[in-house]
């Protein structure tokens, strides 16, 4: 009995010392290496897209030929894919869709939203073919500490001066809530304490900051409870009701304390209001195509337009194409 014990033992101190072996070792970055830099200039325009859903079912044909439309319309100088890209899509969509995007030779950036990794791939496949695309400006450290594939910024300079700065956070998928069930995920505590490092650590303290992610935050709801009773300023219509995380979040209040004054976000798909809330403007993107439900009328893509002027609700406008005819005429 004795001699069993101590070979039990033997065998358990075995295993912890492999599993320790095998846990990943977290490799710290410089701050400056999530930076990506672009030229600023008056009135650059961010495209963003959200909720495009490429399935195996999708019409490619006539889903590249509205977005083609809408891209050369746009001419932006930034395409944001703000997550749900797909959604039970194959690697040769996915190959396919960021090979489409960065053919317009723009810079763009991809941003997971809750469906991504729910294709015929492993979680991270996305990520790895935006790291081989020419104009993808995403960096992702998979072994930094910190949660999610997208803990990038992209800081837009006028010379040596930072004139805005831009947030890409993947929010994450799901969180289990009990046995059963599960509800949305939230920006965790290790990305928000990665941009409260970054915020403090920086020198120039005259730029404006905003965060893109997919799912949007708890006061999304109360921002548009109180647009409609004329508290606060906006514009929009949601049709249905807001879905973050059901989690208690202190999300907004930290990420307004480091600076951020604008957040754009997708998941809703017929939701495009913007609200101005507490000195944080709080936008829905307009779902970018007709895949799965979706509103005919509220379908397009979301320009952002930046001055040097206070960021405020005037420099962000939606614009809706009709989707057939589009298709049906170029
Ligand atoms: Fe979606």
């Amino acid at each position: 009995m004795k001699k069993a014990k101590i070979v039990l033992l033997i065998l358990l101190s075995a295993i912890m010392i492999f599993a320790a072996g095998c846990a990943k070792k977290v490799e710290k970055h410089d701050i400056d290496e999530y930076r990506q830099n672009m030229e600023y200039k008056e009135g650059f325009k961010i495209m963003m897209l959200t909720d495009v859903h490429i399935s195996m079912l999708t019409n490619l044909d006539e889903l590249t030929k509205y977005l083609t439309h809408n891209i050369n319309e746009a001419k932006p100088d930034l395409i944001v894919l703000n997550g749900d890209n797909f959604f039970e899509a194959t690697k040769a969509e996915v190959d396919f869709y960021f090979s489409f995007i960065d053919s317009f030779k723009i810079n763009w950036v991809f941003i997971q939203g809750n469906h991504d990794h729910q294709g015929v791939y492993e979680y991270t496949y996305p990520d790895e073919v935006v790291s081989k695309m020419e104009y993808s400006l995403n960096v992702d450290y998979p072994n930094d500490g910190i949660d999610g594939t997208q803990n990038f910024h992209v800081d837009l300079m006028k010379g040596d001066d930072l004139v805005y700065r831009l947030f890409m956070i993947d929010g994450g998928s799901y969180l289990r809530l009990n046995p059963i069930q599960y509800t949305y995920n939230q920006i965790s505590d290790s990305q928000l304490a990665h941009i409260e490092k970054i915020q403090a650590e920086e020198d120039d303290d005259d730029y404006t900051s905003l965060a893109f992610f997919h799912i949007p935050l708890k006061e999304y709801k109360d921002a548009y409870e109180g647009y409609q009773e004329g508290k606060y300023e906006g514009k929009g219509t949601n049709r249905e009701p807001s879905c973050p995380s059901v989690f208690e979040s202190d999300q907004f209040e930290r990420l307004k304390n480091a600076g951020i004054r604008g957040t754009f976000c997708g998941h809703d798909h017929i939701n495009n209001a913007v609200v101005d809330y507490e000195g944080v403007i709080l936008g829905y993107g307009v779902k970018s195509t007709r895949e799965i439900y979706h509103d005919d009328d509220i379908l397009g893509y979301c320009l952002i337009t930046l001055t040097s002027e206070e960021f405020g609700l005037d420099n962000i406008s939606s614009v809706y194409v009709d989707y057939g005819k589009v298709v049906g005429g170029n």
